[in-house]
């Protein structure tokens, strides 16, 4: 926890709800990566009282803000100065003290240009069409237009939306860019190689399976597609993308992207990729929600794993048990004939499918997993990792009567605890979010601790 102290400078958020933002999560973490005196929290601002929400902070010192649903387009009222480009697109999230009052910029379009660009994609000369006509369709038509895309369609079922997007862009750029479509007449696109941006809530959680255009063919014509929902971390929309061949991303990138930008304009630093990189994974992971239980075989993986389940309502998988459901014999079975490479190539493979897609869930991996780096990687981007940590003398215990551990064959039990301790205990500390002790066997506490 980061010590506040009497020169330590404060960043918040405001709007209604922000009870479950993520940005405290970002900005907190990149204050310490950056070692700056920043504290981020969230200031919840009821209706009529963004104005004395925003004198308030710059009368408090406040050095900056984010701003949220549902005063981005308010707070304008009350800033000294704004970028031109948040102007005309009308809407702020990021508000920046000055000498004589808060500055406000939209770095959600910027974080999307960074993410574009992260890709190797820029939007000069391009062809961009833009589903939906919402607020975040409006900016990112202003966005594309200011970087000179070639041609912008906005496509919507309530044309008259994209019509309005259309006339805004259009009459601000002074040229005949931004094309309004009603959503059917995709078909009317001749272009090929387009970038994409998904910007309608078609296909959020829960809504998982829904698309806003099914028809492959559509898909065909892009060169890129980007959904601007980061919760599934997996759209259909991306789905439907990836299978006419078509690159993908979620929004989520853009979401790092808008507050790293907004933390580069607060403290006039800029932010390295591996800061960026790290916070990245941190944000998958919390955004994932998945416990990963790594530790020692009779460690209680399995167990405690069942037992979060049921008590806490969450889904319970174990690798080993899939692995051994994939391939329709026991780990004994693919060791004995295959050797462990086979295995633990099958428990990468095994992991990288679950992490597009698992959430809410406890997984309890096989003792081996967490050996390889790689893994390490691809567990932390599903959320938390905890080492069940538990004594020799337990761990003696609760194996004395197993027969049914490939590794424990053939040795004295004593001896291949020690060996595997050596060989692992660093490694499982070394990969943990959490570590936590299960020799007294208290699940209460067990699950308090990596709640804490
Ligand atoms: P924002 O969060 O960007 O401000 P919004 O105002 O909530 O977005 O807009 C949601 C977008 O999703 C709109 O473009 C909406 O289309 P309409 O303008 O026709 O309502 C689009 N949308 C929502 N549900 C949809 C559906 N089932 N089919 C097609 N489009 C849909």
């Amino acid at each position: 926890m980061k010590e506040v102290k009497g020169t330590t400078r404060v960043l918040g958020l405001i709007g209604n709800p922000v009870e479950h933002s993520i940005s405290p999560l970002i900005h907190n973490t990149l204050a310490s990566l950056n070692e700056d005196d920043y504290v981020y929290t969230t200031f919840k601002v009821e209706k009529n009282g963004v104005a004395d929400a925003i004198r308030g902070a710059y009368a408090l010192n406040v050095l900056g803000l984010n701003v949220t649903v549902p005063y981005k387009s308010e707070v304008i009222d009350y800033l000294t100065s704004i970028d031109p480009l948040a102007k005309a697109i009308g809407a702020v999230n990021t508000l920046v003290r000055t000498d004589d009052g808060f500055k406000g910029y939209n770095t959600d379009i910027l974080g999307l240009e960074r993410e574009l660009m992260d890709e190797g994609i820029t939007l000069s000369n391009r062809t961009c069409i833009i589903l939906g006509a919402g607020g975040a369709a409006r900016a990112i038509a202003f966005l594309c237009a200011s970087r000179n895309a070639k041609k912008v369609y906005v496509l919507n079922r309530t044309i008259n939306k994209a019509e309005s997007i259309k006339e805004a862009v259009n009459s601000y750029f002074k040229k005949d860019l931004v094309k309004a479509l009603k959503l059917s007449d995709y078909t009317k696109i001749d272009e090929d190689d387009c970038i994409c941006i998904q910007c309608s809530s078609v296909g959020l959680y829960p809504n998982v399976e829904d698309v806003i255009i099914s028809d492959e063919a559509f898909y065909k014509k892009l060169e890129v597609g980007v959904d601007i929902i980061y919760n599934p971390a997996n759209t259909a929309f991306m789905k439907a993308c990836n299978r006419a061949g078509v690159k993908s991303y979620n929004g989520l990138k853009m979401l790092l992207y808008q507050a790293i930008c907004a933390y580069e304009l607060w403290s006039g630093s800029q932010i390295s990729q591996s800061s960026s990189q790290y916070i990245y994974e941190k944000m998958q992971a919390n955004m994932a929600g998945n416990i990963i239980l790594i530790g020692f075989m009779g460690s209680g993986k399995t167990t405690f794993g069942k037992w979060i389940s049921k008590n806490k309502n969450m889904d319970f998988i174990d690798t080993d048990e899939l692995i051994e459901e994939k391939e329709h014999r026991t780990i004994n079975e693919i060791f004995e004939k295959d050797g462990e490479k086979y295995f633990r190539d099958l428990e990468t493979s095994t992991i990288k499918e679950l992490s597009k897609s698992l959430n809410n869930t406890v997984i309890s991996v096989g003792g081996g997993l967490a050996v390889k780096e790689e893994n390490v990687r691809i567990l932390k981007s599903m959320g938390k990792i905890v080492y069940l940590e538990t004594s020799k003398a337990e761990l003696m215990k609760r194996l004395a009567n197993d027969t049914n551990r490939p590794l424990l064959k053939g040795s004295n039990l004593s001896d291949k605890i020690d060996d595997l301790m050596a060989r692992r205990e660093d490694i499982y500390r070394n990969a943990a979010t959490v570590i936590v002790n299960t020799n007294d066997g208290n699940m209460d506490r067990m699950y308090k601790e990596i709640e804490r």
